[in-house]
């Protein structure tokens, strides 16, 4: 998809190292490869936890002979820079260390959560933010991230959608591009660039029940389709490494899994960086009951293509036997250890395997703090606004209530996946707030719960009467930190503890509430949603997130995030998602009957029945790419530059976007298709293109979205790419329910 101005940069590879420097490497690696024991090999493509001194401690001699290839967990930058000295200067080859990191949306400096990047729907930012982790990373020593985190996920239960860019493929390419980008620049050697980590291959975002760790089941024609699109995205953009999952995609567990490390990215996609498996996985591999024991292990996933055992020890222990009795060529051992070696050549490590922080741009500087405030900024989702609840005006309060458990919450709001986030940069909801009225508005300040899951409505009596005294409330809810990310999945995803209690004792004081919600992912909401007067959906916003609500409550900018996910009405609807199939009795508003509405004992049927559910209907509470501002948006007169395309050619759709508001805003253009006849069923919409943009009061501007038939390609019943002949509609709009449609038709070339 060309998309205008601002995706193009986003398409351009940055990563590609040129033809010679590729060679020249090529001949250090087999060089140097020539002059390794088998030891020395296995060794390469072991990494070890080094997260603590007592593991530090028993590093040294295994660094003398050779044996360890990556540490992972280590950010002093002391301790990393005697470490790397023992590999390079006192070790028989002098191989330099990777050192690896979770350095997930940011390092001290935290950006919104990545789900909460994705609302932005703004690839430059998220390019940014990347590159400001890098930075402030690469000052400890670390030269390696296990980021982006790209699973596709339909599942809201799933804890670690706070960690992914949602549920479309198309969205979670072009952000993976950004990240890729902004973690390894256009020079890995150069200083505060990092390598980055492409996870899970794959479909780990499809656990079951979205129970982290569980079975995934995904037929080889929606992996394809859906969940390994951005990863081929990132492997074009030249991300160096990726990390294998830990679940188990269809009988055999990604880790062991040949069709997806080998058929797929190294034949079909030409990968030639290096894959990490996940935290001991290579071992779990005999826990899913793929293998036996840790023997059995280590043979599946070398000959799967993991080229690096994360902290399980499994590599080291095993691969050496393996390779004596003839059970594993050593041919294998040899491509993943040049793999891995190629990596740290193109970093630049055999020449500066040392770090000075202070050659480095300073922690929280102020482009990272403006980076995580613009993040933030532009992350927040309006779901409501009654009646113009909201921007606020400081003229005419006169006093606030500010309440709950997340208003004043430094830690909370940075979000999961935070190891090396630093509290005390953040400012609170409540600073921004306070700092923004000053002395012009009496802020009345009530935590009302101790954390997000209290239960007790004791001290609800105080939060009540500060409403009560107030021209408006305003709500800090949600979920703490700890409530999402790995392993925190939840079955109930509404807001926990007494939440909608409190939200039901401020409505009855009559005055206005709005709610502010930070959380690890979409929430059911449906049980507060009459009950405010708005809503600003801020995920876990960062550093620099309450700045950024409090500039947004008072209308110094107005809101432009856009949902990466939707929002079910209850749990029950889960997988929802915009690019659903039709069925066979697609569901129209007419068809649906609530359960309260059928008559008593009324008789079984099969006339004009069609698939939605009793209780919730088919639609969400609020769908994907949905997002209010304070402008007025309208959409109107979409067109195509031709009703008919030639295979192989390109084909314009542009509309009309009118801002009739009082207020300048960004808003996102959105653009859908969907192929009416497919060799294998498609999407009733499918995103193809996305472009943030300023629309001053009053003003109109086209939007126009360029199409080539490239980007209707689908894979099809034989699992190849293939783009039909054949009639599609186009949607323009600000969410993906947009009416604003069209049509075109391609046509064969010939
Ligand atoms: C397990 C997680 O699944 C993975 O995402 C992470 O990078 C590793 N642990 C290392 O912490």
């Amino acid at each position: 998809m060309l998309c205008g101005l601002l995706l193009g940069s986003a398409m351009i590879t940055t990563t590609a190292v040129p033809a010679n420097a590729a060679a020249q490497t090529d001949e250090r690696v087999a060089k140097l490869l020539a002059r390794m024991t088998l030891a020395e090999k296995i060794g390469q493509m072991n990494q070890v936890h080094a997260g603590d001194m007592d593991a530090v401690k028993e590093l040294g001699e295994r660094l003398r002979q050779g044996r360890i290839g990556s540490i992972i967990n280590q950010v002093d930058v002391d301790t990393v820079n005697e470490l790397q000295r023992i590999a390079v200067e006192e070790s028989r080859l002098g191989i330099p260390l990777l050192v690896g990191r979770d350095v997930i949306h940011g390092f001290k400096t935290i950006m919104p959560i990545p789900l909460g990047q994705a609302a932005t729907w703004n690839p430059e930012v998220v390019r940014q933010g990347a590159s400001v982790a890098a930075r402030e990373a690469a000052r400890s020593g670390i030269n390696w991230t296990f980021a982006p985190m790209i699973d596709i996920t339909r599942d809201p239960r799933w804890g670690r959608i706070a960690e992914s860019p949602g549920e479309d493929p198309y969205l979670a390419s072009e952000l993976a591009v950004a990240m890729v980008e902004g973690f390894q620049g256009d020079d890995l050697s150069a200083p505060g660039t990092i390598a980055a980590c492409a996870k899970h291959f794959a479909g780990y975002g499809a656990a079951e029940s979205g129970r982290d760790y569980a079975t995934t089941n995904i037929p080889e024609n929606e992996l394809r389709n859906v969940h390994l699109r951005p990863f081929k995205a990132a492997v074009d953009a030249g991300v160096v490494t990726l990390m294998a999952s830990f679940s188990d995609l269809n009988g055999v567990p990604a880790t062991g899994n040949e069709f997806l490390m080998r058929e797929v990215l190294r034949d079909e996609w030409g990968f030639d960086g290096f894959v990490v498996s996940d935290w001991n996985s290579i071992h779990q591999l005999a826990v899913h009951g793929l293998t036996a024991d840790d023997n059995e292990s280590a043979l599946a996933a070398a000959t799967a293509g993991v080229d690096m055992d994360m902290a399980g020890n499994v590599y080291e222990s095993q691969l050496p036997d393996l390779v004596e009795q003839g059970a594993l060529d050593v041919g294998m051992i040899d491509a993943a250890v040049a793999n891995i070696l190629q990596a740290k050549f193109e970093l630049g490590l055999f020449e500066n395997p040392y770090t000075d922080p202070e050659a480095l741009p300073g922690i929280a500087n102020p482009e990272a703090l403006a980076t995580a405030k613009k993040a933030a900024l532009q992350s927040v989702v309006l779901l409501k606004n009654d009646d113009g609840a909201l921007p606020l005006s400081k003229d005419r309060l006169d006093r606030i209530a500010v309440i709950g458990p997340l208003a004043d919450a430094p830690y909370e709001q940075l979000g999961t996946w935070i190891f090396d986030g630093d509290r005390e940069l953040s400012v609170t909801a409540l600073d921004g707030i306070r700092e923004l009225v000053g002395d012009d508005v009496k802020v009345d300040y009530v935590r009302a719960m101790e954390t997000s899951r209290s239960r007790s409505t004791e001290p609800f009596d105080k939060a009540v009467a500060a409403a009560e005294n107030s021209d408006a409330a305003l709500l800090f809810l949600g979920e703490e930190s700890i409530l999402s990310g790995e392993a925190h999945s939840r079955a109930d995803i509404s807001l926990p503890g007494a939440q909608a209690e409190l939200v039901r004792r401020i409505r009855e004081t009559g005055k206005p509430v709005i709610a502010v919600i930070m959380a690890g992912r979409p929430l059911t909401l449906t049980n507060i949603v009459d009950d405010v007067d708005a809503i600003l959906f801020a995920w876990h916003p960062g550093t620099m997130g309450g700045t950024a609500i409090a500039e947004l409550l008072f209308g110094l900018e107005s809101p432009s995030g856009k949902l990466p996910a939707t929002f079910p009405r209850m749990v029950g609807q889960i997988p929802i998602y915009h690019s659903q199939k039709n069925t066979g009795k697609p569901p129209t508003p007419e068809t649906v009957v609530h359960i309260d509405d059928i008559d008593a004992h009324a008789p079984q049927t099969s006339l004009g029945m069609t698939a939605f559910h009793l209780d919730a209907g088919y639609t969400p509470l609020f769908p994907f790419g949905f997002g209010l501002s304070y402008a007025d948006f309208v959409y109107e007169d979409i067109r195509v530059s031709a009703e008919e395309i030639p295979l192989g050619g390109t084909i314009t759709v542009s509309a009309e976007l009118t801002n009739h508001g009082d207020v300048p805003a960004d808003e996102v253009a959105q653009l859908y298709v969907r192929d009416l006849v497919g060799n294998v069923t498609r999407p009733v919409r499918e995103l193809k293109g996305f472009r943030r943009m300023r629309v001053d009061a009053g003003e109109t501007v086209t939007v126009s979205f360029e199409l080539h038939t490239d980007d209707l390609a689908f894979y099809g019943r034989d699992n190849t790419l293939m783009v039909e002949p054949g009639d599609f509609h186009a949607w323009i709009g600000g969410s993906s329910d947009t009416g604003l449609r069209t049509e075109f038709r391609v046509v064969d070339g010939d």
